[in-house]
């Protein structure tokens, strides 16, 4: 169901109450080391302030369990979003306490007025239904551009929309029209790239996204089950040992429904986990025991290259290696490069996803960068998440936006199917230098 947004409805002069994602990453001092989410938000705020609204902010910022805590403060946020704003943001001492009431008092149209951390209340997390009023009050009418958080069902989300008029902001809704339309609306090849650390993480949007896909390109330490599953020697690597069974299924699964699932072929492996780690190459089948596997190598970055300049459309979430570790980026460094360079409709996610893109200098290049961590894969898996779910339905414009049939996507584990399905034609795939069984669908 499409949802209303902020153009569906009238803002001027009225006090809009903004749930944002500001929860970015900062260094040991506090500075704002990747401020993506925070420019996402700007057509929104503009918009809002353009229309003379009295725009109230309202994020989280890490977890601090429902604490007051400094380091946990949204001071440094409102200055970033002041300068990209360039304009003034007024910075509240708390949320819903003396300090906030009074600059929304006072506010002026146009004006806007940042929240301190919503998660130095308790309330926050357990949806606490008083909280939420009490945050409802402060406001006439809630905007919802918290994509990264919709999978959370809190206060100032799932809880708030009951009290207010609950409309989308503009990035929840480009959030929710890239994202269903790369899945349902997609022109094939349709190449999905997962990696990241655990298979139990991405089970669920492997399970969902096998049905659609045509290439299956799998990195990152997920990469290690397979490997394992597979019977390869994998030195010290990380892998899930109680996922083996998955990752076989995984397998077994793709052969069945056509789908070009490609493993890495050789890895570039570390002598210990440390940014200063010996490092050396392997052929994936044959990893010496004093060594783990933290990155992919030259062989498999090619190997997805190719696959991923066959595809229309991409689908990236995860990294291929460690790459908070300056030796172990270079795999997802040449995955963001390729993904650019295709010329597909791309959708990347993930924080180190688009932080591999944005180092490039490549956001411009990619079809659409998602906000959201886990809100991302649960929204790719077909789940009903609570931020979204709330926010009122748009009756009209049916035909404008195709809605996804994401009921008819089986959310849970991977079950085999009685006959193969049939998919679009895609040119074949080399099969050669693949160390995995890999199948072309026709
Ligand atoms: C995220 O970074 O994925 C969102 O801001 C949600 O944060 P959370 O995982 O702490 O709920």
């Amino acid at each position: 169901m499409k949802k209303k947004t902020f153009r569906d409805i009238d803002v001027a002069g009225k006090k809009v109450f903004v749930r944002v994602d500001f929860n970015v990453p900062q260094d040991e001092t506090g500075k704002i080391t990747d401020d993506t989410r925070i420019r996402a938000t700007l057509p929104t705020i503009n918009y809002l302030v353009k229309q003379n609204a009295k725009v109230i902010l309202c994020s989280h910022l890490g977890r601090p369990k429902g604490v007051v805590n400094e380091k946990y403060s949204l001071a440094p946020i409102a200055e970033r979003l002041s300068e990209l704003l360039n304009m003034p943001v007024k910075m509240a001492k708390d949320v819903i306490g003396p300090s906030a009431k009074g600059l929304i008092k006072d506010m002026k149209e146009g004006e806007i007025v940042l929240l301190e951390n919503v998660r130095f209340h308790a309330e926050e997390e357990a949806n606490d239904d008083a909280f939420a009023k009490e945050l409802a009050s402060l406001a006439d009418v809630y905007v919802d551009d918290a994509f990264g958080v919709a999978h959370r069902a809190h206060a100032s989300n799932a809880g708030i929309a009951k009290y207010l008029p609950a409309v989308a902001g503009f990035l929840m809704d480009s959030e929710i029209v890239a994202l269903s339309n790369a899945v349902s609306n997609a022109e094939k090849p349709l190449v999905v790239i997962l990696g990241g650390a655990k298979v139990s993480d991405k089970i669920n949007v492997i399970s969902a996204l096998m049905k659609e896909a045509n290439t299956l390109l799998i990195g990152g330490a997920m990469a290690n089950t397979f490997l394992a599953a597979k019977g390869y020697k994998i030195g010290f690597s990380k892998y899930e040992e109680d996922r083996l069974d998955v990752a076989k299924s995984v397998m077994e699964q793709a052969e069945t429904l056509n789908v070009n699932l490609v493993l890495p072929v050789d890895v570039v492996a570390g002598s210990e986990f440390s940014p200063t780690a010996k490092r050396k190459t392997f052929d994936a089948q044959n990893i010496a025991d004093g060594y783990q596997a933290m990155d992919i190598g030259k062989k498999t970055q090619k190997l997805f290259a190719k696959e991923i300049k066959n595809a229309k459309t991409i689908i990236w979430n995860g990294p291929m290696g460690v790459f908070e570790f300056k030796k172990f980026r270079k795999g997802t460094l040449a995955v963001a490069k390729a993904v650019a360079k295709s010329g597909a409709v791309s959708i990347v996610g993930g924080g180190d996803s688009v932080a591999a893109i944005q180092e490039l200098g490549f956001a411009n290049k990619v079809t659409h960068l998602s906000t959201g961590g886990g809100a991302t894969l649960k929204f790719l898996e077909g789940a009903t998440l609570p931020g979204v779910a709330m926010l009122l339905d748009k009756d009209e414009d049916k035909k404008k936006v195709k809605t996804p049939n994401f009921a008819e996507i089986d959310k849970k584990t991977i079950e085999k199917p009685k006959t193969a399905v049939k998919k679009t034609t895609v040119k074949s795939k080399s099969k050669a230098k693949t160390a995995t069984k890999t199948t072309s669908k026709k």
